[in-house]
This record gives structure tokens, sequence and C-alpha cells, in this order.
């Protein structure tokens, strides 16, 4: 992490106060349960409005930063509530209870159960494909340049702990095939693995992921995707991308329980991945002195005790955005974004820096202006309107990222776009 953006968490904690000031008006209500009108093509949205009012997300906060934290549904935090409670009626973990939210999920990932392993967030998962793999001094692996923290960090100790070789592309925002050109040139006969973000975190760039994949295969290099952004923002199969692993956050997309993350790994590739902290549940060793034999499945990456009820809210929350239709949400955030970049594109001294071109962006829109330092007009968002976007300093792009998702509205795009023209304006 950066120091700016260590300082943009401080400054975010203490802006939270001006929820109290100046909150701009958003439908929505304090997360009931009630059931979901039928969904009206020709007018969607009541549905939406009903949506809204299933999370608990005040009314008083235009919320653009599920690629930050996604607000989970009263639902999602109603089922994890619930499995607490029984679990501590009985003082017992829960742990079998982990096989129907692991169904689940494979489901939701295009993936089979055996493959997805539960973690604590998509850190977790990148960092066990990392120290995992064997690799050695002068081994090289290919990753963006705008690699989130929790996706660079793991191989940047892999080159302290192995001398691993990093090297790294600049993602290209007009082209898919801008960024096979641009990975391929990296590739050595040294290259042992190549990284993605799916979608990146600072503007929102969706990867060709099929087709990196199958350069991956032909030359023989593990392919691992960063889907910290993806899942939950439009619907995928992992089976049908062909990647080797693929990590994922429950708690931003997917609106799943805090600290929820996924891991798969295929199958037929598992025991390539050694597990760095193992314990119960990781394989069996009846008898010490013994060997320990670690499962042939994903499961050898859990250990110990863990929350089912986090892992079964994560569950409740896939079942929630199934409800919904994953297609019918991928729809509705991409058209927010386009709403959001129409009035954008109408201010004076306004750059959008996620690209345009359908299939290269989806739920994400990231701009900044020359008139206005982008901490200062995030922050005079925040404190002043009470819109929470997300200050984007990494790689010096110095913008503001804004997050579209199912619980969003049009009049919030609207309300946004003006707030950021009037800011401009005075500034
Ligand atoms: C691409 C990417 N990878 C990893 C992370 C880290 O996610 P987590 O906090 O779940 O570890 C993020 C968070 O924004 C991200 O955008």
């Amino acid at each position: 992490m950066t120091l700016d953006r260590r300082t943009f968490l401080r400054r975010t904690a203490w802006g939270a106060a001006g929820l109290g000031v100046a909150a701009v008006a958003v439908a929505g209500g304090a997360g009931g349960n009630a059931p979901l009108p039928a969904y009206d093509d020709r007018s969607p949205e009541p549905f939406w409005r009903a949506v809204r009012g299933r999370y608990p997300l005040s009314p008083r906060l235009t919320y653009f930063n599920t690629g930050g934290l996604g607000p989970a549904a009263q639902t999602v935090l109603d089922r994890a509530a619930a499995v607490t409670r029984e679990l501590q009626e009985k003082s017992e973990h829960g742990h079998a209870l982990h096989e129907g939210a692991r169904a689940t999920l494979a489901r939701f990932l295009g993936a089979d159960a055996d493959e997805i392993a539960f973690v604590r967030n998509a850190t977790e998962g990148n960092s066990i494909i990392a120290a995992g793999l064997s690799l050695r001094s002068g081994d090289e692996v290919v990753f963006e340049t705008h690699a989130h923290p929790g996706g660079s960090f793991p191989w940047a100790n892999q080159e302290k702990l192995r001398g691993v070789g990093l090297k790294l592309f600049e993602p290209d925002p007009t082209d898919a095939a801008g960024n096979l050109a641009r990975i391929t040139a990296l590739l050595t006969p040294r290259t042992r693995v190549l990284q993605v973000s799916h979608v990146t975190a600072p503007t929102g760039i969706v990867m060709p992921v099929d087709a990196l994949a199958r350069l991956c295969r032909e030359r023989g290099i593990w392919f691992h995707v960063d889907g910290a952004q993806s899942a939950g923002m439009f619907p995928f199969s992992l089976h049908t991308i062909g990647c080797d692993s693929f990590a994922t956050s429950g708690h931003k997309w997917l609106g799943g329980p805090l600290e929820t993350g996924v891991l798969y790994v295929r199958r037929d590739r598992v025991d390539e991945v050694a597990p760095t902290l193992v314990g119960s549940y990781s394989g069996e060793l009846d008898f010490l002195p013994g060997e320990l034999r670690l499962a042939r499945t994903a499961i050898r990456f859990e250990y110990g005790t863990r929350s089912a009820a986090a892992i079964l809210g994560l569950a409740e929350a896939v079942a929630f955005q199934e409800s919904i239709g994953r297609e019918r949400i991928a729809a509705r955030g991409r058209w927010l974004a386009a709403r959001v970049r129409a009035g954008l594109e109408k201010l004076p001294d306004v750059e959008i820096l996620t690209p345009a071109k359908p299939g290269l962006s989806a739920a994400m829109t990231t701009f900044r202006s020359p008139r206005l330092a982008f901490d200062r007009l995030f922050e005079r968002l925040f404190k002043d309107h009470a819109i929470r976007c997300r200050p984007v300093s990494e790689q010096r792009l110095n913008a503001v990222r804004v997050s579209t998702h199912l619980f969003n509205s049009p009049e919030e795009c609207d309300a946004l776009v003006a707030r950021v023209g009037e800011i401009l304006r005075r500034a």
C-alpha cells in the first residue's frame, strides 16, 4: 500500500462524518426482507428500488465503492446471524455445513466442488498460489502494473524470498488484442506464471482471460486469474475460461459477509500447489510420527476452525443474486456505468480512463480532471454530499473510481455527475 492510499483510508474514516451533513436523497429502505416484485422490462425501476430496500445501507449514503467493499443484503446478514445463533446454542463450529456452500459457490463459478477452497479474501487466495507453486530463482512471473496490492504483493514477496523475476505489462485500454500482444511480448522460456486481474482495480479494464488461458496452455505456463472484481459483477464459468487457478473476494461484488473469499484450483493441477498453512481438514495424518497425506482437492488449502456463519452467508449472497438474475445484474451495472460515463463526458475538462469499447469494461468508471486534485474531488464528494467513490492513486493515475451495482439507481448516477460538475466549476 502506498502512503497515499493510507492517507485516503484515514480520510475516509473522518469523511464518514459527512454522512450526517449533506446527504444525497436516494430511494431505498433500511434493509427489509420484503419479497421483490416481478421484474417488468418496460418499467424496471420499482423492481430495483425494492432491491435497494433489501440492503441496510443507509439511504443517506450514495455508495459507489463496491469495488472496495460491497454491502451485504439483509438476507445475507440474517443468514449469518441465524447460523451463528444455531451454532452458539450447541457450541459447535459447524464445519460440515461448508459442503453445501461449497457446492453453491462451485456451481456459481462454473467449477466442481472439490476445486473450491474457502479463504478469507482474494489476497489470501493469490498468496496461496504465489507461495505454493514450485518456483526457483530466475523463474519469471508476468502480471500487470495495475495489479492491486492484494495481487502484486504476493509476487513481490516471492521475488524477495525466492528470487522470482517479475515482468510487468501496462494494461492496454484500447484493445483486448493489445493486451494479448503486450503479454506475449514478455513471455520467455523462463516464464512460469501469468497472472491477470479479470477486471483491473484502478480503471476497470476487462482482460481477455479466455484467450490468455489458451496462450498459457500452449506454452505450459500456469495461468492465475485475480477475480476480486469480477465474481458477482458479471457471469462467467471457470471451466469455460480454462484458467489453472482463480481467487476472488466474497465481500465485494458478491455482497457476502466480510472476510470471505474463494480460491479455485483446477482438479488436475492441485498437486502442483503446496499449501503453506495446513492443519485439520487439509489432509490426513492418523498417528504420529507419520506422513501427512494432503487432500488431493482444493480443500487442502483450508485449515483450522472457520466461521461457518460467514461461509453460509456467502452462499446466501449467491442465492440472492441468482434470485434476481446474474445477467440482469450485470446488465444493470453496465447500464448505470454507461449513464455515469455519458454524464461525465458532457462535463468540460473530464477525462475518462475506463475504456468505452464494449467488452473492455463493465461496471466501473474511472475519471479525473486537471481542474482539481483527485483526492480533493473524492473528499468533496464524500464529505459534502455523502457520495462514496474510491480515490485511485495507483501508478499515479490520480483519478476517482465509480462502481455501479444492483442497489444503485439512475438518480444516484445523475446526482454524482451533477455534483462533480458543480465541484469542478467552483475549483
Ligand atoms: C484486483 C484485486 N485483487 C485483490 C484485491 C484484494 O481483495 P481482498 O481485500 O479481498 O483481499 C482487490 C481489492 O480491491 C482487487 O481489486
